[in-house]
């Protein structure tokens, strides 16, 4: 299949399809019909349709989708068969918990190293993985190549940092740092994590039913 833009709803709403497909997997179901998923995930058929279609759309009409089949194609548009190379910087209380917690191997992705300032915790492990001290980020990179960073340093370090990253060749970041990096690059990938937005939309919610 070649490459298409498909656009940015559409993009995150693909991992929540592959998430339940692998859950109908499981369960022995061979195929299911737009609307059926739809009840079980919550969108409308039509939204199920209208995404599917905008890489080629892989139901027959009136027999649904092959739920295997289904979530090979989303799982390779998301890229969950490759092996990407992922280094950490930051192994305080939100790094180390990432680094353990978060199925790397499951979304395309390898964790392979753990970097770190702080003299205290280098050669310390977490996540089976030896607490690197910055100064190894250059040599490591270049024998190693890792192409994305996951960011769990303070805010006042992180463009400094990324700056640097990006010329050892990352070009993905998944940045908890709450900080809105600039990069001119249009080959870098930034995807900013705040778990607090996500709080404050649940609160929002909270609050507006409270109101009607
Ligand atoms: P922490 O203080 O436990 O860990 C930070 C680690 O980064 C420390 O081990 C420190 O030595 C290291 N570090 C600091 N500057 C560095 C540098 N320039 N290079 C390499 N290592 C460096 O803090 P915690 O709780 O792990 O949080 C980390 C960051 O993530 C904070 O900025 C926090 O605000 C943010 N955060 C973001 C969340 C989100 O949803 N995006 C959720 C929770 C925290």
């Amino acid at each position: 299949m070649g490459k298409q833009v498909i656009s940015t709803p559409v993009i995150r709403r693909l991992p929540r399809y592959y998430r339940f497909l692998g859950e109908l997997e499981q369960e022995g179901l061979e195929r299911i019909s737009s609307r059926e998923l739809a009840l079980r995930m919550g969108f409308s058929a039509s939204q199920i349709r209208q995404d599917f279609n905008c890489f080629g759309g892989f139901g027959q009409q009136g027999y649904g989708y092959q739920v295997v089949e289904l979530r090979k194609i989303i799982g390779d548009i998301l890229g969950v068969h490759e092996n990407t190379g992922v280094i950490l910087i930051g192994a305080g209380n939100l790094g180390k918990t990432i680094a353990s917690h978060v199925d790397f191997q499951k979304r395309g992705c390898k964790l392979i190293a753990v970097f770190d300032d702080n003299p205290l915790i280098q050669g310390t492990s977490t996540a089976g993985l030896t607490i690197m001290p910055m100064e190894s980020l250059e040599s490591f990179c270049k024998q190693h190549c890792p192409q994305v960073a996951v960011l769990c340093i303070p805010k006042n370090a992180a463009q400094q940092l990324a700056d640097r990253l990006i010329n050892l060749g990352i070009s993905g970041f998944w940045n908890f740092s709450h900080f809105d990096l600039k990069i001119n690059n249009p080959d870098v990938i930034v995807e900013n994590v705040h778990l607090g937005d996500s709080l404050m939309t649940l609160a929002y919610c909270m609050h507006r039913k409270e109101e009607n």
